[in-house]
């Protein structure tokens, strides 16, 4: 029976924080009850902003482990694969082939390269400008024809990596039209993910910008960073009247809090008799509340063997990968079964 297959990524840049589990992780743990999972641990692509820090990704791509575990995904289940990008030498040699049948232009027109550029601290080096080229091949690594244990590949994402899914099906299409088809076309999967602002109120979470909440901060860490949390700059002081739909404190309480107490929250606000303090201890309450368990989980997760669970993905990936690189050298003709021929 075909089961179906999802491939996602996340670049170990630092440990995770609450945006990621809103946006990504909370979908992924629930994925894994469907699908045959490849969690790709990212660290080659880390390397196009963080190349001068060897250690910061080394560090990172522990606390990533850690925090997956952490929420919830579970490696140690037959269908559900932590891959580390760097272990898997398929994935450079692909990348390399793929980077002839890709116009330099279209890596210089892609949105999301366009966006990430304008924020990079120096000139963009020629791994950055083609890093879309090496995630298409983490991704058609695992979707080759025919489909024999999955009848499509899905990968969830958010919108900011659509265009790198376009590029790779691009791809796709032109090596199977120039060679032999060896490619699915991928499928993204976006929606139904919540996006969670930054405690500063500012469009997102990110560690840049000093507006997050890690999965593993401490309950009084979550105090202190609730307690500076911006709110609705109309509403100074008790009694005076807020308006919860747009400050991040409420947004938070949405996602975090009680629910069924929402409305009571939201009206005790506009009307002034609920007061920003109280509402922020509240909140610091019910975000402890969901942190705990994480935090338990990740404390038990830390004495598990790590490596083994990267090494047991690995392997999976690899398996898959040295049949995909078969079939991309066999339709490139780089298999040479001339060469290899006895002479008689
Ligand atoms: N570019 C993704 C990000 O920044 C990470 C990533 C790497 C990825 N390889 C991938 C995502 C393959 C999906 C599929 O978050």
């Amino acid at each position: 029976m075909a089961t179906r297959r999802i491939l996602t990524g996340i670049r170990p840049t630092g440990a995770l924080h609450l945006g990621h589990y809103v946006g990504a992780l909370k979908q992924w743990v629930s994925l894994q009850e469907e699908y045959e999972c490849f969690f790709l641990i990212a660290d080659v692509q880390a390397l196009t902003t963080h190349v001068d820090q060897p250690k910061l990704i080394e560090e990172a791509v522990r606390e990533v482990v850690l925090d997956f575990m952490a929420v919830g995904l579970d490696p140690t289940r037959r269908n559900v694969h932590f891959v580390l990008q760097s272990a898997i030498p398929e994935l450079t040699e692909l990348t390399t082939y793929f980077t002839m049948l890709v116009p330099f232009t279209a890596m210089e027109h892609n949105p999301t390269i366009r966006a990430e550029r304008k924020q990079l601290r120096s000139a963009p080096t020629a791994g950055f400008m083609i890093y879309p080229i090496s995630q298409a091949a983490d991704i058609l690594l695992f979707t080759t024809y025919p489909p024999q244990k999955y009848d499509r590949l899905l990968v969830p994402v958010g919108e900011d990596q659509i265009p790198h899914l376009e590029e790779t099906n691009k791809i796709a299409r032109r090596f199977n039209k120039l060679y032999e088809p060896v490619f699915l076309q991928c499928t993204p999967k976006v929606g139904d993910v919540g996006r969670l602002v930054g405690t500063d109120g500012k469009d997102k979470m990110s560690k840049s910008l000093g507006n997050v909440i890690l999965l593993k901060d401490e309950a009084d860490t979550v105090r202190k960073q609730v307690g500076k949390m911006f709110t609705d700059p109309e509403k100074q002081r008790k009694g005076e009247p807020g308006h919860p739909d747009k400050c991040p404190v409420y947004l938070y309480h949405q996602t975090f809090g009680d629910v069924t107490n929402l409305e009571t929250r939201a009206d005790g606000c506009c009307k002034g008799y609920l007061g920003c303090v109280e509402c922020k201890k509240d909140l610091a309450e019910a975000l402890n509340a969901f942190l705990g368990p994480i935090r338990a989980k990740r404390a038990e997760v830390e004495k598990m063997p790590l490596g083994d669970f990267l090494r047991q993905g690995n392997q999976e990936a690899r398996n898959i990968g040295t049949i995909t690189m078969q079939a991309v050298r066999k339709a490139m003709h780089l298999d040479y079964p001339n060469l290899h021929k006895k002479e008689v």
